[in-house]
């Protein structure tokens, strides 16, 4: 039977993984107010992604017998001032949430719930790649600058991102 700990912040979690995704929907919005499709594409795979993160701790909870009342979602954030001020938005939404899974994970060792520990270890890696992938867009919108053929390329390569497969 899971702990009461780790049911409390699972739960948690799962509020966390859906707010990111109701987030990254609303900066999905915001590009297509801007007329940037592919960026807009790219950020409805990443809510796609984060509903999939949130489903996959819910089942969890659930198949180890944990009770759940979900929470509410708070409104997101609307107003962006850039391309840039959204990816920054993104980019600490994730780190906090690799604050949060390492937190869990914490917790799970210290309560010798292996099973949790081997279900986060999925998330661990998977923050490692949400960062990276974060980072290289901001990496490379810092390079453009204010060159619009630059951010217009970027947001054609953005377009081509494609649905990832559950493992
Ligand atoms: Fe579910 Fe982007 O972490």
């Amino acid at each position: 039977m899971i702990s009461a700990e780790v049911e409390k912040a699972l739960a948690a979690q799962i509020n966390q993984e859906f707010t990111a995704a109701y987030n990254y929907l609303a900066m999905a919005a915001w590009f297509d107010q801007e007329s940037l499709d592919g960026f807009a594409h790219w950020m409805q795979m990443q809510n796609q992604e984060e509903n999939m993160h949130g489903m996959r701790l819910f089942q969890y909870l659930l198949d180890r017998g944990g009770n759940l009342e979900l929470d509410g979602i708070s409104k997101p954030r609307t107003e962006y001032s850039s391309v840039m001020d959204v990816f920054q938005s993104a980019l600490e939404q994730e780190r906090e949430n690799t604050k949060s899974i390492n937190k869990l994970y914490e917790l799970a060792g210290s309560l010798n719930d292996y099973a949790t520990k081997s279900h986060l270890q999925w998330f661990l890696d998977e923050q490692v790649e949400e960062e990276k992938s974060i980072e290289d867009v901001v990496a490379l919108l810092e390079k453009i600058g204010d060159d619009a053929s630059g951010l217009l390329y970027l947001n054609d390569k953005m377009g081509e991102r494609s649905a990832e497969k559950e493992e």
